[in-house]
């Protein structure tokens, strides 16, 4: 079933400035004609329709410190935080602004801490600073520092002679508001990726994601198998995780309840602390919001908002069917890992279950990518880092949107080549197939891509 949206778009053929598709657009892809009223991949019925208006309100709602008066039970963040809505990082729905150059990190770049080995569970954070790294703070307490990033050119020639460059970051945590951070302490830098799209992910069976890889199904504790994210329990049944660059978050509720906790300092049913640690006595002394602070009502609309986000199509129609650009695709490798279907199982109202492709160009596993993308520890020690395959659905419509866009884990590259250039490990065979590539093959490729 097509949104509204997509059949009025597509009945009438053009809309201003959207290309018509020659082509019906993948399952839960919908042109998206305002930025601010994002389109769902179903229709909702208006029960639902007002859930997702109070869950698109709570992601854009600004946090106001516990006790502020009016508040209406949205106060209570911090007191130590990186930023005070959701919407900040994720500006509706889409992808966070990443860094343009040498500098402090922007909000939508944070430092989460780990404590090796990952994959970890909540309590493997730094000890002192917690499983984010909070820049801001409220009044009376101490931020925990600024992240400044630091570039380093590289310069290489793709196989046909002509010239790339790379900007290979590292990252300092100066104005430490805590003494030092644990020696073994992972810094992982990570942008908000975008949460379009995320409740179709969430529908994909787990079966089609592990494969038939022997012992991987059962509920019995099997070996985790290398490339799977790791496997946690809840509610006594093992999921898979899907969520974030690593896959480290199960659900968008896993995701959320983490993020109010963490990144914003908000409790909620789920995860009834934030993220002050015994070391930082001044956060744990300040007042809260109430217990939780985010109410189970407020918490299931931003959830159910999030789940119901259709996927943004291309502005640019693929010229010609875009066929050599797909071709190559296929050829050079990147459909192992980016690969272009999944299957996906909605519940309908009445209970059905309701079968669809998706076309996200990811496999939801974990890939090793080479240790020019791997993280640091805070000695300086480079550790293994494996990453999830990034889903490539609604690539055109951020280059069309973002007047800077960025890409990768950390927003390193600064275009969609360089994303790719930036390839090693387990994909360096694709990345060097793309090298050798002849210029209009390499543009063909990437005009593609720009069509997803
Ligand atoms: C300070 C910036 C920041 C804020 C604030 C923030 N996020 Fe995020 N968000 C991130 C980053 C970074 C990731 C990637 C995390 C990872 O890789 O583990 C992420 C990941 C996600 C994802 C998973 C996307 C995917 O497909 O992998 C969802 C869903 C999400 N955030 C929802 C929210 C919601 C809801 C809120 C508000 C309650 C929120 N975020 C607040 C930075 C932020
Ligand atoms: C071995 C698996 C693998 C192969 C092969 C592979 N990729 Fe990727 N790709 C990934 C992973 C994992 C990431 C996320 C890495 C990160 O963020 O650090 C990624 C990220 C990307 C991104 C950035 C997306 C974003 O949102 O930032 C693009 C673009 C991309 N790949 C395109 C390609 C193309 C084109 C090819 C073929 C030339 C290819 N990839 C081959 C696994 C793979």
């Amino acid at each position: 079933m097509r949104g509204i949206a997509g059949l009025a778009a597509l009945a009438l053929g053009l809309a201003p400035g959207i290309a018509a598709w020659a082509e019906p657009l993948p399952f839960g892809v919908e042109p998206f004609i305002h930025h601010r009223d994002p389109p769902f991949f179903r229709a909702l019925d208006d029960a639902e329709r007002a859930r997702a208006e109070l869950g698109h309100e709570v992601l854009n709602t600004h946090w106001v410190p516990a006790g502020t008066p009016h508040a209406e039970r949205r106060d209570g963040v911090g007191p130590l935080f990186n930023v005070d809505s959701c919407d900040e990082c994720h500006n509706e729905a889409a992808h966070g602004r990443g860094p343009m150059g040498d500098g402090l990190a922007p909000f939508a770049l944070e430092i989460h801490l780990a404590e090796p080995p990952v994959p970890r569970t909540e309590t493997r954070c730094d000890p002192v600073y917690g499983c984010v790294f909070n820049p801001v703070a409220l009044r009376g307490v101490r931020p925990e520092g600024q992240v400044v990033i630091h570039y380093r050119e590289i310069v290489g020639r793709y196989s046909d002679g002509s010239r790339w460059t790379l900007r290979a970051p590292s990252y300092d945590l100066v104005d430490l508001g805590y003494g030092p951070l644990a020696p073994q302490t992972i810094i992982e830098p990570r942008l908000a990726p975008a949460i379009f799209g995320d409740g179709l992910l969430e529908a994909v069976p787990i079966s089609a994601i592990v494969g038939g890889a022997p012992g991987t199904t059962g509920s019995t504790g099997a070996q985790q198998p290398l490339g799977l994210p790791a496997w946690q329990w809840r509610h006594g049944a093992r999921v898979l995780g899907r969520f974030g660059w690593q896959g480290s978050a199960v659900s968008i509720r896993d995701q959320t309840t983490r993020a109010f906790a963490h990144e914003m300092g908000l409790t909620s049913s789920v995860i009834t602390r934030d993220d002050c640690t015994a070391a930082e006595t001044a956060c744990l002394e300040q007042p809260n919001g109430g217990s939780p602070e985010v109410s189970d009502t407020l918490l299931d609309a931003a959830v159910d908002f999030q789940s119901w986000l259709a996927v943004p199509a291309s502005p640019q129609a693929p010229a010609g069917g875009g066929g050599e650009g797909r071709a190559l695709f296929v050829e050079l490798g990147c459909a192992a890992c980016h690969r272009p279907q999944l299957p996906v199982e909605l519940r309908a109202a009445n209970g059905d279950l309701i079968r669809h492709t998706i076309e996200p160009y990811t496999d939801l596993r974990l890939h090793d990518l080479g240790m020019a993308l791997a993280d640091r520890n805070v000695a300086g020690v480079k550790v293994q880092t494996r990453w999830r395959t990034a889903p490539l659905w609604g690539l055109g419509y951020r280059l069309k949107r973002e007047s800077s866009p960025t890409f990768l884990h950390d927003g390193r590259a600064r275009s969609v080549a360089e994303a790719i250039l930036w390839h090693g490990g387990e994909a360096r065979g694709a990345q060097r197939r793309f090298e050798r590539l002849q210029a209009s093959q390499r543009q063909a490729l990437l005009l593609w891509l720009g069509t997803l």
